[in-house]
């Protein structure tokens, strides 16, 4: 019987980790949402009420449960915070010098059994796993953005990853009302082997002045039925993790059919992250 996990904290309260905790809150655990500062907590945690709010103003969801969901959730700037959850949900920025380091840090502060899950999109989880001293609980919990609606989760086993680790994982996303879908760990897993070489190829499109960047995600949108266009999409991923993604993915699979586009990279350098920063391939309000 594997582990039943109780409590969650969850570190980083940006657009993955308020999407995670809200999904876990909304499901009846007690989650600690951990961030740098008081005022990205806040801003983490003002996204979830608005989450809830439209559900309630749909009236899909009853005031006194958002409320019992929001009271679930606490919110905490010291890393200490996680040593008392029975599974750590690491969603910090797409960087693998402070994924290393928080890793390290999580190794030291929790006790020997707590399972350490790490929400990188291409990030290799045996190389977090190397971090700590517990490799058999390390393991990828990889969610999909928006998190309260999309259904997978990819689970990322590393080379340690202990059968316990990963059945109570799989068991968590479940009862998150999620479909897990284990793949082992590779660069860009599946989802983004596949994704992101796609999302560059549309850029390289708009580059190359194949079209215009509403055609090519009417192209895709009408033409193969996907709920956005990839430029779209990338918006919504933030435009610096794709090219993130990208770069893990040229540098580890060291083939040049993963060179990220000039575009790309000079989107991000001058701050046009997507839908966070209200610029991206489209503008936003
Ligand atoms: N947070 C919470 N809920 C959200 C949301 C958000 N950011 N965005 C939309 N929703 C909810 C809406 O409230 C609405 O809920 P109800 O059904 O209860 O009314 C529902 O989602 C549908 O939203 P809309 O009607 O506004 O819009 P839509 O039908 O066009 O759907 C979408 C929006 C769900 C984002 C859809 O366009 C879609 O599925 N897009 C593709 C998303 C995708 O591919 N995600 C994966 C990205 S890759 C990734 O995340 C991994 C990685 O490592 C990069």
């Amino acid at each position: 019987m594997a582990t039943s996990i109780q409590n969650i904290a969850v570190i980083g309260a940006g657009t993955m980790g308020n999407g995670i905790a809200h999904v876990a809150a909304a499901n009846g655990y007690p989650v600690t949402l951990i961030d740098l500062s008081p005022e990205l907590v806040e801003r983490g945690l003002d996204t979830i009420r608005k989450n809830l709010d439209r559900q309630v103003a749909k009236g899909r969801l009853e005031a006194a449960d958002s409320v019992a969901i929001l009271e679930r959730v606490t919110p905490a700037t010291d890393i200490n915070g996680a040593a008392g959850a029975q599974l750590v949900i690491e969603a910090a920025s797409e960087r693998t010098d402070l994924k290393l380091g928080l890793f390290g840090e999580l190794d030291r502060i929790c006790p020997a059994e707590t399972m350490l899950a790490s929400n990188t999109s291409s990030i290799s989880i045996n190389r977090l796993a190397e971090a700590t001293g517990r490799p058999a609980r390390v393991i990828g919990m990889h969610f999909m953005n928006p998190v309260p609606v999309m259904k997978l989760v990819e689970v990322i086993r590393g080379r340690e990853t202990d059968d316990d680790t990963h059945s109570a994982v799989t068991a968590l996303a479940r009862s998150l009302g999620k479909t897990p879908v284990t793949v082992n760990d590779s660069p860009g897993f599946v989802s983004n082997r596949i994704l992101l070489p796609m999302i560059n190829e549309a850029v390289f499109c708009l580059h190359e002045g194949v079209a215009e960047k509403e055609a090519i995600d009417q192209v895709m949108t009408i033409g193969m039925a996907h709920p956005m266009g990839p430029l779209a999409l990338a918006d919504l991923i933030g435009l610096d993790t794709c090219l993130a993604i990208m770069k893990v993915l040229h540098t580890d699979l060291a083939n040049d059919k993963y060179r990220p586009c000039p575009l790309l990279e000079e989107l991000v350098a001058e701050g046009k992250l997507g839908r966070k920063t209200g610029h991206g391939f489209y503008d936003y309000d």
